[in-house]
């Protein structure tokens, strides 16, 4: 069988997280990483913090603290974020890693052997005031491609094109504000992309499964020409290159933290060097398939130049077999974003509701196909209309029903007929279509099956009525409510990757032992007799509360909503 590697972008430690990176790349990985170890599949997912490069040195200034302190609060920060939502990552490592390192000088070695780096003498932009070099995000100014003010040295936001510092129009220090900047000379290494363009091209065009977005984005680069880019920096705080000649400088972020995939990897077989084998899922791996989950501004990183990077190397490493990307999710018809703390962050949402919210509702609008917009209007009606309306309500009417007419076990008598297997047909017909799109990864229209298969538990509610056979006809509704209660059954196994404490609630309420490797195969039929007459159950606590028009407003002041 197939063993599948999936990483999800690592998250900048330069702050926590927003929602926009939650769905853009942690939470789908999560998803897909949950639903095929439901199928039995060995599953390794890698998660990371992104600790080099001039965001982390700016946020460590900001926070006045050394920057090393800082990458390892904010680790953990992020680490305990992520288990409060439920990110099932396997390993959750840091780019600051000494494996990291390792492997970073590694490949710039075999780079600069096969002739894919060189030494060249640039123009770096210095600080007379800061009395240093601004590499990357130390300098902003005006893009000259979208005359964006606020773009940056490393990559212009507004447009995601990549710049030099000294391709801004009126740069200014960002940690001064100084505009009292020179062009001086230092000597760096260049990776000679244009080298490697027909390698990575056709490797490229080896993957027409991708979607859209991503190919699009990776063979627009390559058709532009891929320029010879410099990878390192004269910075203290990064993957020293160690190389003579060049003790003062580091790689660039954006070298080393690709590689991390491997290296956290490598961490993670470190914890336990006798069972795991880092190697077996990165070298040679011809039996791994590897998925990536990034939003668009990674894109290129990942289809050009890390790529690059692995087929410079002449080495046989894993190199990626299918890409997820994502657009933006937008607040209010602005970006999420980190540096200008706008948007919803992980550690307020969390304080708000349980993760299961958040999971649900992101997943259900997940930026595929064109970026999408968080509204608070749109949250709570989600969250009221799908979680407490059509899931929680049918759980709890009918245990609570079932237990005071019948007692709280699946009752006894009666026998399922022509409504049920109707019902069963048409289940089948919703699963075998929400494999298909978990397996495609189409997130918006799995969750939107996931949503119907709720709702079929509903109407099928509405119909036998079971408070009114009761009356007339009790076997009738004691049929009905162990068909029911099996649905619960079925819900909770088929939403685990999706809301995986409701899930855990309601296999809890059953008293069934669900595993992560559980799922069902189809045959409805037999599904809705799994639990037999007499199988005890509790009622569990309401499982999704109603968010009420008080709080939306509290929050949209809170948050900047409509009204800022
Ligand atoms: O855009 C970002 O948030 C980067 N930290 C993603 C890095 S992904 C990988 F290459 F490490
Ligand atoms: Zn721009």
């Amino acid at each position: 069988m197939t063993r599948h590697l999936i990483t999800s972008a690592l998250p900048y430690i330069n702050g926590v997280k927003h929602l926009g990176n939650l769905v853009g790349s942690m939470l789908p990985s999560d998803l897909y990483a949950r639903y095929l170890r439901a199928q039995g599949h060995e599953v390794l997912l890698i998660c990371a913090t992104d600790e080099h490069g001039t965001p982390a040195e700016l946020a460590a200034r900001e926070a006045g603290l050394e920057v090393a302190d800082f990458c390892a609060e904010q680790h953990e920060v992020q680490a305990r974020l992520g288990e409060a939502f439920s990110l099932s990552f396997d390993y959750f490592g840091r780019s600051s890693s000494p494996q990291n390192r390792e492997l970073t000088q590694h490949f710039g070695n075999k780079l600069f052997e096969n002739g894919f780096i060189e030494e060249r003498v640039t123009k770096q932009v210095f600080s007379i005031d800061d009395d240093r070099f601004l590499p990357d995000r130390y300098v902003e100014g005006t893009c000259p491609h979208c005359d964006y003010d606020k773009a940056r040295g490393d990559q212009c936001e507004s447009c995601t094109r990549l710049l030099d510092p000294t391709d801004l129009i009126n740069p200014r220090s960002a940690i001064s504000g100084s505009t009292n900047l020179e062009v001086r000379e230092s000597r760096h290494l260049f990776l000679l992309q244009s080298k490697l363009s027909d390698e990575i091209r056709a490797w490229v065009n080896k993957h027409q499964d991708w979607p859209v977005l991503v190919s699009s984005i990776a063979l627009k680069w390559l058709d532009e020409g891929l320029h010879d880019r410099g990878i390192t920096r004269d910075l203290k705080w990064g993957v020293p290159v160690g190389r003579e000649g060049m003790e003062d400088k580091v790689y660039y972020v954006w070298f080393d933290a690709p590689i991390e995939y491997i290296a956290a990897t490598w961490e993670w077989a470190d914890e336990d060097p006798a069972n795991r084998d880092w190697k077996s899922w990165w070298y040679e791996a011809d039996d791994v398939r590897y998925t990536e989950f990034m939003a668009k501004d990674n894109i290129p990183f990942h289809t050009v130049t890390f790529p690059g990077t692995q087929l410079g190397s002449r080495e046989p490493w894993k190199m990626v077999d299918y890409i997820k990307g994502f657009n933006w999710l937008n607040y209010y018809g602005g970006k999420f974003s980190t540096s200008q703390k706008r948007g919803i962050f992980m550690s307020d949402a969390i304080e708000m509701l349980p993760a299961d919210y958040w999971r649900y509702y992101l997943l259900a609008n997940a930026p595929e196909n064109s970026d999408s917009s968080f509204t608070w209007d749109g949250f709570a009606g989600t969250c009221n209309k799908d979680l407490a309306d059509t899931l929680g309500n049918f759980v709890n009417r009918i245990l609570k029903f079932c237990s005071s007419k019948f007692g709280a076990a699946l009752p006894e008598g009666g026998e399922i007929g022509a409504r049920e297997d109707e019902l069963a047909a048409a289940l089948d017909k919703r699963l075998a279509a929400y494999n298909t799109y978990l397996e495609e990864l189409q997130i918006r229209k799995a969750m939107q099956e996931l949503r119907a298969i709720w709702v079929m538990g509903n109407e099928y509610l509405t119909e036998v009525a079971p408070w009114t056979a009761f009356k007339t006809d009790p076997e009738a509704a004691a049929a009905s409510l162990r068909t029911a209660i099996n649905l619960i059954r079925i819900f909770a196994i088929l939403s685990a990757p999706v809301i995986p404490n409701a899930s855990r609630q309601l296999s809890d309420a059953l008293d069934l032992d669900l595993s992560e490797t559980d799922w069902i195969d189809g045959d409805m039929l037999g599904q809705l007799k799994v639990l037999k007459a007499g199988h005890a159950f509790t009622i569990p606590d309401v499982l999704f509360r109603k968010i009420s028009d008080d709080e939306i407003a509290e929050w949209e002041a809170k948050f900047g909503g409509s009204a800022a």
